[in-house]
C-alpha cells in the first residue's frame, strides 16, 4: 500500500480536520501519500482529487468544519456510480481509503471495500449516534456550544422569570440534550428514547415556581419535536412566560474541543495502522477509553445505545 485517500461525507462535525490532519500526518510518518477527496463520494465521482501533504494539514487542528468539504451523496449507492468511484481510485492510485463521516458514509466506505479498496471509517457527527462507540468526534464540541448558549440563556431567562424551550441537534439521538441538560443544570430534559408528558413537565414548572425557582429551562432534542411546538402544548397549562429556540447549526461549528482533536488524531492514526496490516471494512469506536474496531457490516444492524445513566442525573437533579 502506498495511497491513502481521505474524505469527510455528511454532515460536518468539528473535529473533522483534526482526523483529516492525523491520516496525513500518520501517513507521511510510515512513509506513505496521502489524497484528499473534496466533497466526499460526490468528490470522487468527479474526481475532485488531490495530495494532501502535511503543510495543507497544517494549522487545521483548531478549525471547525472540514477543509475537504462535505457533501450527501445517495447517489453512490448505485453499482454504477460506485464503479465511476472505483476509476477514480485508480487513476490517481489509491489504494485504500479513510471515510470520517456517519453511517450514511459508512454505506459508501463499505461498497469501495467491496470493491477491492480498503476502507476505514471514522465516526464523524455531532448527533453521537453510532453503535459501538462510546464518543463520535463532534459530539464533545456540539455539546460544549449548546452547553455556552444555555448560560446565555439561563442569564437573560432569570432576569425576565422565563421558561425556555431549547431545542438541540442530534437528529433521532438525545445524547446532546441530555449531556446539555446535567451541564446546564436544566429544569428538565425531553429526548425521543424517553416518552414524556406535558402535563407532568407543567406540574413541574408549576412546583418550582410555587417554591421561588421562577425560570426555567426545558432541553428539548429535535428528534421529539420542535420548541415551537413544545412551547405550543406546554401553553395551555399556564403562564410560564415561554419562549422557544432553537439553536440549530451554531452546533456544527466553531473550534473543536481538546476532546474531540485528541479523539480524531487517535482514531486518524488507528485508521493507516490498521490499513498498513491490510485490514478493511472496519468502523473505528472508542469504548472505556479504549480504540475498538467492528465489522461496518455489524454496524447497520446495531442501534446505538445513548447512556441513560446521563438521562436519570439530569432527571433526579432537576427541580
Ligand atoms: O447529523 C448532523 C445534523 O446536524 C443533525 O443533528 C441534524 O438533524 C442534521 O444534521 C441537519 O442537517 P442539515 O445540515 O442537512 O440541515
Amino acid at each position: 500500500m502506498k495511497r491513502i485517500g481521505i474524505m469527510t461525507s455528511g454532515g460536518d462535525a468539528p473535529g473533522m480536520n483534526a482526523a483529516v490532519r492525523a491520516v496525513t500526518r500518520k501517513a507521511e510518518h510510515e512513509g506513505l501519500e496521502a489524497y484528499g477527496i473534496n466533497y466526499g463520494f460526490a468528490g470522487l465521482l468527479a474526481g475532485d482529487i488531490f495530495r494532501i501533504d502535511s503543510r495543507t494539514a497544517d494549522d487545521i487542528i483548531n478549525r471547525g468544519g472540514t477543509i475537504l468539504y462535505s457533501a450527501r451523496f445517495p447517489e453512490f449507492a448505485q453499482e454504477p456510480v460506485q464503479l465511476k468511484g472505483v476509476e477514480q481510485l485508480k487513476k490517481f492510485g489509491i489504494d485504500a481509503i479513510v471515510v470520517i463521516g456517519g453511517d450514511g458514509s459508512y454505506h459508501g466506505a463499505l461498497r469501495l471495500n467491496e470493491h477491492g479498496f480498503n476502507a476505514m471509517g471514522l465516526p464523524g457527527t455531532i448527533d453521537n449516534d453510532i453503535p459501538y462507540t462510546d464518543f463520535t468526534i463532534g459530539f464533545d464540541s456540539a455539546l460544549n456550544t449548546a452547553v455556552h448558549a444555555m448560560d446565555n440563556l439561563r442569564d437573560t431567562a432569570a432576569s425576565h422569570e422565563r421558561t425556555f424551550v431549547v431545542e438541540v441537534m442530534g437528529r433521532n439521538a438525545g445524547d446532546i440534550a441530555m449531556w446539555a441538560a446535567v451541564a446546564s443544570a436544566a429544569e428538565d430534559v425531553i429526548i425521543p428514547e424517553k416518552d414524556f408528558d406535558v402535563a407532568e413537565v407543567a406540574a413541574k414548572l408549576k412546583s418550582s415556581r410555587a417554591r421561588g425557582q421562577k425560570h426555567a429551562i426545558i432541553v428539548l432534542a429535535e428528534g421529539v419535536m420542535t420548541a415551537a411546538e413544545f412551547a405550543d402544548k406546554l401553553k395551555p397549562y399556564g403562564d410560564f412566560q415561554l419562549r422557544a429556540t432553537t439553536i440549530g447549526h451554531v452546533q456544527r461549528g466553531g473550534s473543536p474541543t481538546a476532546f474531540d482533536r485528541v479523539l480524531a488524531s487517535r482514531m486518524g492514526s488507528y485508521a493507516v495502522e490498521l490499513l498498513m496490516e491490510g485490514k478493511g471494512g472496519l468502523a473505528i469506536g472508542i469504548q472505556n477509553n479504549k480504540l475498538v474496531t467492528h465489522n461496518m457490516l455489524d454496524l447497520f444492524d446495531a442501534k446505538h445505545e445513548p447512556e441513560m445513566d446521563v438521562y436519570k442525573v439530569a432527571k433526579e437533579l432537576a427541580f
